[in-house]
């Protein structure tokens, strides 16, 4: 796919805070069962990030492992990407804000926001700058402190969300090794179907938008739902095409953590065995961002991905939008 130089992953991270919230907690909080939110979703838990810990202090311990496991300093970075919808604070952006904590001066940062797709769209962006001989190293980060605009009397929203941050570090690779294809797609026409309404420049902070709880994700469920199942096929089947492949060459799969239901119609429409599918929203539930990374560090760190493997991660979010990609692993 990149025709000047392949992009590979040469190191994964991740990091989830120790707070665990558990859906027996949550039957206190609003009127849901256990076996409503397992039944209807596949999460067991979810964990929560304390009081002092803010998105960056998210993505600065799981850029440490990464760059740790990558076997590069902080100082090499040529480039931070922070894909993230609950940055610190409006501006600066978290990635100069991890930029400064993690000492990496000579690095440009920037964060993108493309809701729960936002680590597949960072890797894209992020390669381009490798694939044309600019940068050497490029830090790509998906993280979340989604429990600071979920509100939790809110029974539709607050049962499938969590916190945690995942990166990975992007080097040159080989031609045919590394990322063999990248989709992406948008369709704005769906952003009303899961936004947060206020905050911006559309509705800035008052005291009507605080007592309306406007600053609290508002979701279409069914709706997103559907625009999941159909997008997760549709995307892994045209990154597939795009590296020449088809669904038999895939050798594991790390599909966006929103609900075992949807991930289960993926897994029928590519024909793949649960053993070659990584899984763990049952502990964290959608972390959004940062829950395609968390999973493929995970995944790595258990062993299920090896040198040489065909790995695909796919997935969708707000926007509405939707992505994937397909890796010749390496690291
Ligand atoms: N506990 C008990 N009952 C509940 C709960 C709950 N936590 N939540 C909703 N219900 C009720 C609803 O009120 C509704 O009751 P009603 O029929 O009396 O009105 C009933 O359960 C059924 O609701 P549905 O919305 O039809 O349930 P569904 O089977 O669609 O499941 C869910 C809802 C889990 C939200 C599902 O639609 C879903 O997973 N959608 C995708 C959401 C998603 O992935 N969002 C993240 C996108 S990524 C990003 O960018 C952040």
């Amino acid at each position: 796919m990149f025709t000047q130089r392949g992009v590979s992953i040469i190191g994964t991270g991740s990091y989830v805070p120790e707070q665990v919230i558990t859906n027996q907690d949550l039957e206190k909080m609003v009127d849901t069962s256990d076996q409503w939110i397992i039944t209807r979703t596949g999460i067991k838990e979810r964990r929560r990030a304390a009081a002092h810990e803010a998105t960056s202090d998210l993505c600065y311990q799981a850029a440490v492992k990464a760059l740790d496991s990558a076997g590069v300093a902080p100082e090499e970075l040529d480039l931070i990407i922070v894909a993230t919808v609950t940055p610190d604070m409006l501006f600066p952006s978290t990635a100069c804000l991890l930029q400064e904590k993690l000492g990496a001066q000579k690095a440009a940062a920037f964060d993108l926001e493309a809701a729960c797709t936002g680590f597949i769209y960072g890797l894209a962006v992020g390669s381009q700058f490798i694939a044309t001989g600019m940068y050497e190293k490029v830090l790509v980060v998906g993280a979340e402190v989604l429990s600071s605009i979920v509100d939790w009397e809110d029974r539709n929203t607050c049962v499938l969300f969590g916190d945690g941050a995942g990166a990975c570090v992007l080097g040159p690779a080989k031609p045919g090794e590394g990322i063999l294809s990248l989709y992406l797609g948008a369709d704005g026409s769906g952003g009303h179907l899961l936004y947060l309404p206020a905050g911006g420049s559309r509705k800035p902070v008052a005291r009507e938008t605080v007592e309306n709880k406007e600053h609290y994700i508002k979701m279409c469920g069914n709706e997103v739902f559907k625009f999941a199942v159909r997008v997760m096929g549709e995307a892994s089947m045209k990154a597939l095409e795009q590296a020449g492949l088809s669904k038999e060459d895939i050798d594991f799969l790390v599909p966006h953590q929103a609900n075992i239901r949807i991930v289960d119609a993926a897994i029928k429409r590519l024909e793949l065995p649960r053993e070659q599918v990584y899984i763990n929203l049952d502990k964290y539930g959608n972390m959004s961002g940062a829950s395609i990374p968390v999973a493929l560090d995970e995944a790595v760190n258990e062993g299920k991905i090896s040198s040489g493997d065909t790995v695909l991660l796919v997935g969708f979010g707000a926007g509405l939008t939707w992505g994937a990609a397909v890796i010749r692993w390496t690291a």
